[in-house]
């Protein structure tokens, strides 16, 4: 059984920081040929360096997501350099400050934004991916980054965010049944809270990570490479018939504490 990734080419988007970093550092560990997509071209160049430091191949291609001739110069870049693209993990994404509030509350240009960058974006990368991986014979493996927010009421400030990753998790859900005659397998990954840049505004102190951790069985709040593990799984011949599938990587939780918070803030009088 095959766990590796040896021969495959991946893309990763938001590869600048966090899991996209934690999981394009992971696909060149397991000897894939990686295309580093972000915005932050510094980002990319340093993450680039280190893989090739490391004896790895790698590609840093400035990319804005939300825009679809920028996702589809991505494939295209992709395809030049390395031939084909087995693996391509839509997975920026993120907070629109504007948007973090109740639904009650929510403007429509502030809910357009949520929905072009964890949306459209997502839509953009599966149409470019799949375009790609038909270029081959072999399939592929395309991974939405969802989140533990897709199944839960997320009162005060992740609401917007929540039906986001619900959206993009059903489409994945739905590729999955269209792309599955092409051998390309979509699947989804959903994580609960993990330490990265995105929270930096919320992780503020040992206190705050301790408090979060309550909520999570396994004790403690997701590191990057506890995603990026399951992103390697999923990528990998080991999981040839999963798809369609949800992969939640949230040490035991299945459900966030946003509703309990908010409710009992309310109750306070917050
Ligand atoms: N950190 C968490 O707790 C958590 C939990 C569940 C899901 N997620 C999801 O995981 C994904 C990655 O999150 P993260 O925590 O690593 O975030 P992060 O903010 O730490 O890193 C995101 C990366 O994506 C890039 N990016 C943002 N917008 C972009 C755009 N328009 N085009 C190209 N690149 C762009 C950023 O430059 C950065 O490199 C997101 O989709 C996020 O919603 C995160």
């Amino acid at each position: 059984m095959d766990f590796t990734l040896t021969g495959k080419v991946a893309v990763v988007t938001g590869a600048g920081k966090g899991l996209g970093r934690a999981i394009s550092l992971a696909y060149a560990e397991q000897g894939a040929k990686v295309v580093l997509a972000s915005r932050g071209q510094a980002d990319l160049d340093s993450l680039a360096k280190e893989i090739t430091d490391a004896g790895g191949e790698a590609l840093a291609v400035s990319t804005d997501v939300t825009s679809k001739a920028a996702v589809e110069a991505l494939a295209d870049a992709a395809l030049e350099t390395f031939g084909k693209v087995d693996i391509w993990v839509n997975n920026a994404g993120g907070f629109i400050d504007a948007a973090m509030t109740d639904w009650a509350d929510v403007d429509a240009e502030a809910l357009d934004q949520m929905w072009s960058l964890n949306v459209t974006s997502y839509v953009y990368g599966a149409q470019a991916a799949a375009r790609a991986m038909k270029t081959g014979d072999d399939g592929g493996s395309l991974i939405f980054m969802s989140s533990l927010d897709a199944f839960n009421a997320c009162p005060g400030g992740e609401g917007c965010y929540g039906a986001a990753k619900m959206a993009i998790t059903h489409i994945a859900r739905t590729l999955a049944v269209e792309l599955g005659r092409f051998g390309i397998r979509v699947n989804s990954i959903a994580p609960g809270i993990v330490q990265t840049p995105l929270l930096d505004h919320v992780l503020t102190s040992d206190e705050i990570i301790a408090d979060k951790a309550k909520f999570y069985p396994l004790g403690r709040i997701g590191q990057p490479d506890d995603v990026a593990g399951a992103a390697v799984y999923l990528a990998s011949d080991a999981a040839s018939y999963v798809s369609g599938a949800t992969l939640l990587v949230s040490g035991g939780a299945i459900f966030n504490s946003d509703p309990f918070r908010y409710l009992s803030a309310h109750a306070e009088g917050a």
